[in-house]
Protein backbone atom coordinates (compact mmCIF):
# COMPACT_ATOMS: atom_id res chain seq x y z
CA UNK A 1 0.00 0.00 0.00
CA UNK A 2 1.46 3.61 -0.83
CA UNK A 3 -0.03 6.88 0.37
CA UNK A 4 -0.86 9.15 -2.38
CA UNK A 5 -1.76 12.83 -2.36
CA UNK A 6 -3.30 14.21 -5.15
CA UNK A 7 -3.88 18.28 -5.34
CA UNK A 8 -6.97 19.12 -7.46
CA UNK A 9 -10.57 17.40 -7.19
CA UNK A 10 -11.80 18.18 -10.91
CA UNK A 11 -12.59 15.40 -13.01
CA UNK A 12 -9.33 14.11 -13.47
CA UNK A 13 -7.90 14.51 -10.01
CA UNK A 14 -10.96 12.71 -8.28
CA UNK A 15 -11.26 9.97 -10.80
CA UNK A 16 -7.59 9.05 -10.49
CA UNK A 17 -7.70 9.79 -6.75
CA UNK A 18 -11.00 7.20 -6.17
CA UNK A 19 -9.09 4.66 -8.80
CA UNK A 20 -6.15 4.67 -6.63
CA UNK A 21 -8.30 3.97 -3.71
CA UNK A 22 -9.48 1.60 -5.16
CA UNK A 23 -6.75 -0.24 -5.79
CA UNK A 24 -5.73 -0.05 -2.25
CA UNK A 25 -3.98 2.93 -1.89
CA UNK A 26 -4.34 5.15 0.99
CA UNK A 27 -4.88 8.63 -1.03
CA UNK A 28 -5.62 12.06 0.40
CA UNK A 29 -7.52 14.37 -1.99
CA UNK A 30 -6.77 17.71 -1.72
CA UNK A 31 -8.30 21.00 -3.08
CA UNK A 32 -8.05 24.51 -2.47
CA UNK A 33 -11.61 25.09 -3.10
CA UNK A 34 -13.53 24.67 0.38
CA UNK A 35 -17.07 23.76 -0.90
CA UNK A 36 -16.12 21.46 -3.14
CA UNK A 37 -14.08 19.63 -0.37
CA UNK A 38 -17.07 19.91 2.18
CA UNK A 39 -19.26 18.52 -0.77
CA UNK A 40 -17.08 16.15 -1.20
CA UNK A 41 -16.97 14.88 2.39
CA UNK A 42 -20.76 14.98 3.08
CA UNK A 43 -20.69 12.50 -0.44
CA UNK A 44 -21.99 14.64 -3.03
CA UNK A 45 -19.98 15.32 -6.03
CA UNK A 46 -19.20 17.89 -7.80
CA UNK A 47 -19.32 16.65 -11.82
CA UNK A 48 -21.53 14.20 -12.96
CA UNK A 49 -19.80 10.85 -14.02
CA UNK A 50 -21.02 7.50 -14.19
CA UNK A 51 -20.10 4.82 -11.26
CA UNK A 52 -18.36 7.74 -9.59
CA UNK A 53 -20.01 8.50 -6.81
CA UNK A 54 -20.61 4.80 -5.83
CA UNK A 55 -16.48 4.24 -5.93
CA UNK A 56 -15.68 7.42 -3.81
CA UNK A 57 -18.61 6.14 -1.40
CA UNK A 58 -16.93 2.97 -1.39
CA UNK A 59 -13.81 3.76 -0.90
CA UNK A 60 -14.40 6.51 1.76
CA UNK A 61 -15.94 3.96 4.16
CA UNK A 62 -13.37 1.49 3.99
CA UNK A 63 -10.67 4.50 4.79
CA UNK A 64 -8.89 4.69 1.88
CA UNK A 65 -10.09 7.51 0.47
CA UNK A 66 -10.51 10.89 2.39
CA UNK A 67 -10.54 15.07 1.16
CA UNK A 68 -8.93 17.53 2.80
CA UNK A 69 -8.41 21.72 2.16
CA UNK A 70 -5.32 21.34 4.39
CA UNK A 71 -2.02 21.12 1.65
CA UNK A 72 -0.12 20.39 5.29
CA UNK A 73 -1.89 17.72 5.84
CA UNK A 74 -2.32 15.76 2.61
CA UNK A 75 1.02 15.74 1.97
CA UNK A 76 2.89 14.89 5.51
CA UNK A 77 2.99 11.70 4.79
CA UNK A 78 2.94 11.06 0.76
CA UNK A 79 5.03 8.94 -1.26
CA UNK A 80 3.72 10.46 -3.84
CA UNK A 81 2.53 13.71 -4.77
CA UNK A 82 0.07 13.76 -7.85
CA UNK A 83 -0.55 17.14 -9.28
CA UNK A 84 -3.95 17.37 -11.34
CA UNK A 85 -4.55 20.61 -11.11
CA UNK A 86 -6.66 23.01 -14.00
CA UNK A 87 -4.39 24.42 -16.84
CA UNK A 88 -6.81 26.74 -18.05
CA UNK A 89 -6.00 28.37 -22.05
CA UNK A 90 -4.68 32.13 -22.03
CA UNK A 91 -4.97 34.61 -23.95
CA UNK A 92 -2.86 33.56 -26.57
CA UNK A 93 -3.75 29.82 -26.33
CA UNK A 94 -0.83 29.22 -24.08
CA UNK A 95 -1.93 26.76 -20.75
CA UNK A 96 -2.06 29.00 -17.93
CA UNK A 97 0.33 27.07 -15.26
CA UNK A 98 -0.16 28.71 -12.05
CA UNK A 99 -2.25 26.39 -10.14
CA UNK A 100 0.49 23.96 -11.02
CA UNK A 101 3.26 26.80 -9.90
CA UNK A 102 1.18 26.88 -6.51
CA UNK A 103 1.11 22.73 -6.10
CA UNK A 104 4.65 22.55 -6.78
CA UNK A 105 5.25 25.58 -4.21
CA UNK A 106 3.18 24.05 -1.54
CA UNK A 107 5.29 20.66 -1.97
CA UNK A 108 8.55 21.85 -1.58
CA UNK A 109 7.28 24.02 1.84
CA UNK A 110 5.55 21.07 3.05
CA UNK A 111 7.04 17.64 2.39
CA UNK A 112 10.08 16.74 4.51
CA UNK A 113 10.37 12.69 3.12
CA UNK A 114 11.56 11.32 0.02
CA UNK A 115 8.47 12.01 -2.67
CA UNK A 116 8.01 11.26 -6.57
CA UNK A 117 5.93 14.61 -7.45
CA UNK A 118 4.08 13.03 -10.30
CA UNK A 119 2.22 15.29 -12.93
CA UNK A 120 -0.95 14.45 -14.58
CA UNK A 121 -2.39 17.85 -15.36
CA UNK A 122 -1.63 18.56 -19.15
CA UNK A 123 1.15 20.86 -19.81
CA UNK A 124 3.49 22.54 -21.79
CA UNK A 125 6.38 20.11 -22.73
CA UNK A 126 8.98 21.00 -20.68
CA UNK A 127 7.13 21.65 -17.34
CA UNK A 128 8.34 19.16 -15.72
CA UNK A 129 11.49 20.35 -15.74
CA UNK A 130 10.13 23.93 -14.53
CA UNK A 131 8.10 21.97 -11.66
CA UNK A 132 11.75 20.52 -10.46
CA UNK A 133 13.42 24.00 -10.68
CA UNK A 134 10.37 25.45 -8.52
CA UNK A 135 10.95 22.84 -5.86
CA UNK A 136 14.76 22.90 -5.95
CA UNK A 137 14.79 26.79 -5.79
CA UNK A 138 11.85 27.14 -2.91
CA UNK A 139 14.28 24.97 -0.88
CA UNK A 140 16.63 27.45 -0.60
CA UNK A 141 19.58 24.34 0.41
CA UNK A 142 16.98 22.73 2.62
CA UNK A 143 17.47 19.12 0.96
CA UNK A 144 15.18 17.18 -0.16
CA UNK A 145 14.90 14.04 -1.79
CA UNK A 146 12.59 14.36 -4.94
CA UNK A 147 11.90 13.16 -8.17
CA UNK A 148 9.46 14.76 -11.12
CA UNK A 149 7.72 12.27 -13.40
CA UNK A 150 4.79 12.74 -15.85
CA UNK A 151 1.93 10.61 -16.13
CA UNK A 152 -0.52 12.32 -18.93
CA UNK A 153 -3.84 11.25 -18.18
CA UNK A 154 -5.31 9.32 -21.28
CA UNK A 155 -9.76 9.28 -19.29
CA UNK A 156 -12.66 10.56 -21.14
CA UNK A 157 -15.69 12.05 -19.68
CA UNK A 158 -18.42 9.89 -19.74
CA UNK A 159 -16.42 6.77 -19.46
CA UNK A 160 -13.38 8.10 -16.77
CA UNK A 161 -13.22 5.26 -14.40
CA UNK A 162 -13.57 2.69 -16.73
CA UNK A 163 -10.45 4.31 -19.00
CA UNK A 164 -8.42 4.38 -15.86
CA UNK A 165 -9.26 0.44 -14.56
CA UNK A 166 -8.24 -0.83 -18.31
CA UNK A 167 -6.42 1.65 -19.92
CA UNK A 168 -5.07 0.64 -23.57
CA UNK A 169 -1.34 2.28 -22.01
CA UNK A 170 0.50 4.05 -19.15
CA UNK A 171 2.67 6.55 -20.09
CA UNK A 172 5.35 7.76 -17.72
CA UNK A 173 8.16 9.94 -17.89
CA UNK A 174 10.81 11.15 -15.99
CA UNK A 175 14.72 11.27 -16.29
CA UNK A 176 14.80 9.39 -12.92
CA UNK A 177 13.64 5.65 -13.83
CA UNK A 178 13.84 4.46 -10.35
CA UNK A 179 11.15 7.47 -9.97
CA UNK A 180 9.16 6.13 -12.82
CA UNK A 181 9.40 2.20 -11.72
CA UNK A 182 7.94 3.25 -8.62
CA UNK A 183 4.99 5.11 -10.43
CA UNK A 184 4.42 2.24 -12.64
CA UNK A 185 3.94 -0.24 -9.54
CA UNK A 186 1.01 1.82 -8.57
CA UNK A 187 -0.54 0.58 -11.83
CA UNK A 188 0.84 -2.86 -11.56
CA UNK A 189 -2.82 -4.46 -11.07
CA UNK A 190 -4.11 -3.26 -14.28
CA UNK A 191 -1.78 -5.31 -16.27
CA UNK A 192 -1.89 -3.01 -19.37
CA UNK A 193 1.24 -2.19 -21.34
CA UNK A 194 3.58 0.28 -19.71
CA UNK A 195 5.77 2.89 -21.68
CA UNK A 196 8.69 4.54 -19.95
CA UNK A 197 10.27 7.39 -21.36
CA UNK A 198 11.91 10.83 -20.58
CA UNK A 199 9.54 13.70 -19.32
CA UNK A 200 9.19 16.19 -22.04
CA UNK A 201 8.41 12.79 -24.66
CA UNK A 202 5.89 11.87 -21.61
CA UNK A 203 4.59 14.89 -21.88
CA UNK A 204 4.48 14.96 -26.02
CA UNK A 205 2.75 11.94 -26.14
CA UNK A 206 -0.36 13.49 -24.59
CA UNK A 207 -0.34 16.73 -26.83
CA UNK A 208 -0.09 14.19 -29.91
CA UNK A 209 -2.59 11.80 -28.48
CA UNK A 210 -4.96 14.63 -28.50
CA UNK A 211 -4.50 16.23 -31.28
CA UNK A 212 -4.29 13.25 -33.50
CA UNK A 213 -7.87 12.24 -32.22
CA UNK A 214 -8.89 16.26 -32.81
CA UNK A 215 -7.46 15.61 -36.53
CA UNK A 216 -9.42 12.73 -37.06
CA UNK A 217 -12.69 13.90 -36.47
CA UNK A 218 -11.93 17.19 -38.49
CA UNK A 219 -10.63 14.95 -40.72
CA UNK A 220 -13.93 12.86 -41.09
CA UNK A 221 -15.71 16.07 -40.82
CA UNK A 222 -13.84 17.89 -43.99
CA UNK A 223 -14.79 14.15 -46.13
CA UNK A 224 -18.56 14.79 -44.93
CA UNK A 225 -18.63 18.10 -46.43
CA UNK A 226 -17.40 16.28 -49.91
CA UNK A 227 -19.71 13.88 -49.23
CA UNK A 228 -22.40 16.28 -48.90
CA UNK A 229 -21.65 17.63 -52.31
CA UNK A 230 -20.71 14.35 -53.89
CA UNK A 231 -24.10 12.19 -52.74
CA UNK A 232 -22.30 9.81 -50.61
CA UNK A 233 -22.73 8.77 -47.02
CA UNK A 234 -20.26 9.57 -44.15
CA UNK A 235 -21.37 7.18 -42.08
CA UNK A 236 -20.51 4.30 -44.72
CA UNK A 237 -17.27 5.96 -45.71
CA UNK A 238 -16.30 5.91 -41.95
CA UNK A 239 -16.41 2.38 -41.64
CA UNK A 240 -15.14 1.37 -44.82
CA UNK A 241 -12.21 3.01 -43.89
CA UNK A 242 -11.94 2.02 -39.82
CA UNK A 243 -12.36 -1.91 -41.47
CA UNK A 244 -8.33 -0.67 -42.68
CA UNK A 245 -6.74 -1.38 -39.11
CA UNK A 246 -4.41 1.17 -40.02
CA UNK A 247 -6.75 3.72 -40.20
CA UNK A 248 -9.01 2.12 -37.03
CA UNK A 249 -13.08 2.81 -36.23
CA UNK A 250 -13.04 5.01 -33.83
CA UNK A 251 -13.15 8.90 -33.82
CA UNK A 252 -14.60 8.83 -37.05
CA UNK A 253 -18.26 9.70 -36.39
CA UNK A 254 -18.80 12.76 -38.33
CA UNK A 255 -21.01 15.85 -37.09
CA UNK A 256 -20.61 19.03 -35.31
CA UNK A 257 -17.24 18.45 -34.13
CA UNK A 258 -15.31 18.25 -30.97
CA UNK A 259 -15.86 20.24 -27.69
CA UNK A 260 -15.13 19.74 -23.83
CA UNK A 261 -12.95 20.95 -21.66
CA UNK A 262 -9.36 18.69 -23.28
CA UNK A 263 -9.34 19.41 -27.44
CA UNK A 264 -10.07 22.32 -27.77
CA UNK A 265 -7.54 23.75 -25.26
CA UNK A 266 -5.20 21.07 -25.89
CA UNK A 267 -4.76 21.22 -30.21
CA UNK A 268 -4.42 24.91 -29.27
CA UNK A 269 -1.71 24.64 -26.95
CA UNK A 270 0.35 22.53 -28.98
CA UNK A 271 -0.18 24.71 -31.90
CA UNK A 272 0.89 28.00 -29.44
CA UNK A 273 3.83 25.58 -28.36
CA UNK A 274 5.19 25.05 -32.06
CA UNK A 275 4.37 28.64 -33.18
CA UNK A 276 6.83 29.78 -30.19
CA UNK A 277 9.37 27.41 -31.22
CA UNK A 278 9.47 28.79 -35.32
CA UNK A 279 7.30 25.85 -36.16
CA UNK A 280 4.23 26.75 -38.75
CA UNK A 281 1.62 24.01 -37.20
CA UNK A 282 -0.72 24.45 -40.76
CA UNK A 283 -2.33 21.08 -39.83
CA UNK A 284 -3.22 21.73 -36.35
CA UNK A 285 -4.82 25.16 -37.63
CA UNK A 286 -6.78 23.38 -39.79
CA UNK A 287 -8.09 20.87 -37.80
CA UNK A 288 -9.28 23.82 -35.52
CA UNK A 289 -10.61 25.74 -38.34
CA UNK A 290 -12.89 22.84 -40.11
CA UNK A 291 -14.15 22.56 -36.39
CA UNK A 292 -15.26 26.16 -36.02
CA UNK A 293 -16.90 25.93 -39.50
CA UNK A 294 -18.50 22.46 -38.61
CA UNK A 295 -20.52 24.74 -35.83
CA UNK A 296 -21.84 27.19 -38.40
CA UNK A 297 -22.23 25.10 -41.28
CA UNK A 298 -25.08 24.17 -39.28
CA UNK A 299 -26.30 27.58 -38.69
CA UNK A 300 -25.96 27.90 -42.17
CA UNK A 301 -27.90 24.85 -43.31
CA UNK A 302 -30.95 25.65 -40.68
CA UNK A 303 -30.74 29.36 -42.90
CA UNK A 304 -30.81 27.50 -45.80
CA UNK A 305 -34.26 25.41 -45.37
CA UNK A 306 -36.03 28.59 -43.33
CA UNK A 307 -34.91 31.55 -44.89
CA UNK A 308 -34.24 34.66 -42.57
CA UNK A 309 -34.10 32.96 -38.37
CA UNK A 310 -35.10 36.50 -37.61
CA UNK A 311 -38.46 35.31 -35.13
CA UNK A 312 -38.19 31.54 -35.77
CA UNK A 313 -38.05 28.72 -32.85
CA UNK A 314 -35.27 26.66 -32.64
CA UNK A 315 -35.41 23.16 -30.65
CA UNK A 316 -31.87 22.16 -29.66
CA UNK A 317 -32.05 18.60 -28.47
CA UNK A 318 -28.47 18.39 -26.03
CA UNK A 319 -26.23 21.08 -24.61
CA UNK A 320 -23.23 19.31 -22.93
CA UNK A 321 -20.05 18.55 -25.22
CA UNK A 322 -21.00 14.65 -25.63
CA UNK A 323 -23.20 12.38 -23.89
CA UNK A 324 -22.80 11.13 -19.93
CA UNK A 325 -21.58 14.53 -18.97
CA UNK A 326 -23.08 17.89 -17.62
CA UNK A 327 -19.61 19.24 -19.20
CA UNK A 328 -20.99 22.21 -21.28
CA UNK A 329 -17.57 23.62 -21.64
CA UNK A 330 -16.80 24.42 -25.46
CA UNK A 331 -19.45 22.32 -26.07
CA UNK A 332 -21.13 23.10 -29.98
CA UNK A 333 -24.51 23.47 -28.67
CA UNK A 334 -23.88 26.04 -26.85
CA UNK A 335 -21.87 27.84 -30.20
CA UNK A 336 -24.90 26.91 -32.41
CA UNK A 337 -27.20 28.72 -29.85
CA UNK A 338 -25.13 31.71 -29.68
CA UNK A 339 -24.98 31.75 -33.58
CA UNK A 340 -28.73 31.57 -33.54
CA UNK A 341 -29.83 34.51 -31.32
CA UNK A 342 -27.12 36.21 -33.20
CA UNK A 343 -29.65 36.11 -36.08
CA UNK A 344 -32.92 36.54 -34.13
CA UNK A 345 -33.74 32.74 -33.41
CA UNK A 346 -35.81 32.42 -30.36
CA UNK A 347 -33.96 28.89 -28.64
CA UNK A 348 -35.56 26.56 -26.12
CA UNK A 349 -33.16 23.64 -25.27
CA UNK A 350 -32.92 20.45 -22.89
CA UNK A 351 -30.10 18.27 -22.19
CA UNK A 352 -30.46 14.82 -19.86
CA UNK A 353 -27.63 16.28 -17.30
CA UNK A 354 -26.59 19.59 -18.21
CA UNK A 355 -29.73 21.59 -17.38
CA UNK A 356 -28.33 23.19 -14.18
CA UNK A 357 -25.18 24.22 -15.73
CA UNK A 358 -26.87 25.51 -18.65
CA UNK A 359 -28.89 27.78 -16.25
CA UNK A 360 -25.82 29.62 -14.90
CA UNK A 361 -24.82 30.44 -18.74
CA UNK A 362 -27.70 30.02 -20.98
CA UNK A 363 -30.02 33.21 -19.47
CA UNK A 364 -32.17 33.67 -23.11
CA UNK A 365 -32.73 30.32 -23.71
CA UNK A 366 -36.14 28.69 -22.59
CA UNK A 367 -34.41 25.68 -20.80
CA UNK A 368 -37.23 22.01 -21.20
CA UNK A 369 -37.57 19.73 -18.88
CA UNK A 370 -38.07 17.61 -21.63
CA UNK A 371 -37.44 16.11 -25.72
CA UNK A 372 -41.21 17.14 -26.07
CA UNK A 373 -41.07 20.34 -24.51
CA UNK A 374 -38.27 21.81 -26.87
CA UNK A 375 -40.57 20.25 -30.23
CA UNK A 376 -43.49 22.33 -28.99
CA UNK A 377 -44.01 25.47 -31.61
CA UNK A 378 -40.43 25.18 -32.75
CA UNK A 379 -39.48 25.59 -36.48
CA UNK A 380 -36.71 23.69 -36.60
CA UNK A 381 -35.47 20.67 -34.29
CA UNK A 382 -31.32 20.76 -33.88
CA UNK A 383 -29.72 17.39 -32.36
CA UNK A 384 -26.72 18.76 -30.68
CA UNK A 385 -25.12 16.01 -28.07
CA UNK A 386 -26.43 12.52 -28.94
CA UNK A 387 -27.42 11.06 -25.66
CA UNK A 388 -29.09 7.60 -25.45
CA UNK A 389 -32.17 8.87 -24.24
CA UNK A 390 -32.40 10.75 -27.73
CA UNK A 391 -32.43 7.63 -29.72
CA UNK A 392 -35.82 6.43 -29.18
CA UNK A 393 -38.00 9.37 -29.33
CA UNK A 394 -41.84 9.30 -30.45
CA UNK A 395 -41.24 11.45 -33.23
CA UNK A 396 -45.24 11.03 -34.30
CA UNK A 397 -45.61 13.00 -31.04
CA UNK A 398 -42.54 15.29 -32.30
CA UNK A 399 -44.40 16.02 -35.75
CA UNK A 400 -47.51 16.88 -34.36
CA UNK A 401 -45.83 19.52 -31.91
CA UNK A 402 -43.62 21.14 -34.19
CA UNK A 403 -44.67 24.52 -36.17
CA UNK A 404 -42.47 23.09 -39.04
CA UNK A 405 -41.55 19.14 -39.16
CA UNK A 406 -37.52 20.42 -39.88
CA UNK A 407 -34.85 17.89 -37.97
CA UNK A 408 -31.05 19.13 -38.25
CA UNK A 409 -29.53 15.77 -37.30
CA UNK A 410 -26.03 17.29 -36.36
CA UNK A 411 -24.53 13.76 -34.81
CA UNK A 412 -26.03 11.43 -37.71
CA UNK A 413 -28.07 9.86 -34.78
CA UNK A 414 -31.50 8.66 -36.48
CA UNK A 415 -32.96 7.27 -39.41
CA UNK A 416 -33.32 9.55 -41.83
CA UNK A 417 -35.51 7.30 -43.81
CA UNK A 418 -38.08 6.24 -41.21
CA UNK A 419 -38.26 10.10 -40.38
CA UNK A 420 -38.81 11.08 -44.06
CA UNK A 421 -41.80 8.89 -43.73
CA UNK A 422 -43.30 10.47 -41.12
CA UNK A 423 -43.11 13.38 -43.12
CA UNK A 424 -39.99 15.50 -41.54
CA UNK A 425 -37.61 17.02 -43.80
CA UNK A 426 -34.22 15.79 -42.51
CA UNK A 427 -31.04 17.01 -42.61
CA UNK A 428 -27.86 15.34 -41.73
CA UNK A 429 -23.94 15.96 -41.57
CA UNK A 430 -22.28 13.99 -44.82
CA UNK A 431 -25.38 12.33 -45.67
CA UNK A 432 -27.23 12.23 -49.43
C1 LIG B 1 -10.46 13.43 -24.51
C2 LIG B 1 -9.63 12.17 -24.85
O1 LIG B 1 -10.43 11.23 -25.56
C3 LIG B 1 -9.06 11.53 -23.59
O2 LIG B 1 -8.20 10.45 -23.95
C4 LIG B 1 -8.25 12.59 -22.84
O3 LIG B 1 -7.71 12.06 -21.64
C5 LIG B 1 -9.15 13.75 -22.51
O4 LIG B 1 -9.66 14.31 -23.73
C6 LIG B 1 -8.31 14.78 -21.79
O5 LIG B 1 -7.34 15.29 -22.37
O6 LIG B 1 -8.52 14.99 -20.59
P1 LIG B 1 -12.96 13.88 -23.68
O7 LIG B 1 -12.68 15.32 -23.94
O8 LIG B 1 -13.61 13.49 -22.40
O9 LIG B 1 -11.61 13.01 -23.76
O10 LIG B 1 -13.95 13.39 -24.82
P2 LIG B 1 -13.87 12.51 -26.15
O11 LIG B 1 -14.68 11.29 -25.97
O12 LIG B 1 -12.50 12.34 -26.62
O13 LIG B 1 -14.66 13.46 -27.16
C7 LIG B 1 -14.17 14.77 -27.48
C8 LIG B 1 -15.09 15.45 -28.45
O14 LIG B 1 -15.02 14.84 -29.73
C9 LIG B 1 -16.56 15.43 -28.07
O15 LIG B 1 -17.10 16.71 -28.29
C10 LIG B 1 -17.18 14.41 -29.00
O16 LIG B 1 -18.53 14.68 -29.28
C11 LIG B 1 -16.31 14.60 -30.23
N1 LIG B 1 -16.25 13.41 -31.10
C12 LIG B 1 -15.69 12.26 -30.65
C13 LIG B 1 -16.73 13.47 -32.40
O17 LIG B 1 -17.24 14.52 -32.84
N2 LIG B 1 -16.62 12.38 -33.21
C14 LIG B 1 -16.06 11.22 -32.78
O18 LIG B 1 -15.99 10.26 -33.58
C15 LIG B 1 -15.59 11.16 -31.47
Amino acid sequence: MSKLCVIGTGYVGLVTGTCFADLGNQVVCMDIDDNRISQLNKGVMPIYEPGLEQLVLQNVKAGRLTFTTDYAAALKDADFAFIAVGTPSGDEGEADLQYVRSAAEAIADLVEKPVVVVNKSTVPVGTGDWVADIIRKRRNGRPLQFSVASNPEFLREGSAINDFMMPDRVVLGSEDRKAAEAVAELYAALRCQILITDLRTAEMIKYASNAFLATKISFVNEIANICEELGADVRQVAVGMGLDKRIGPAFLDAGLGWGGSCFPKDVKALAHMAVLHGSQPQLLQAVMDINRMQRRRMVMKLRKNLGSLDEKTIGVLGISFKPNTDDLRDAPALEIIHLLQLEGAKVQAYDPQGMENAAKILKSVKLCKNPYEVAEGADALVLATEWNEFKQLDFARIRGLMAKPIIMDGRNLWDPQHLRELGFDYTGVGRP
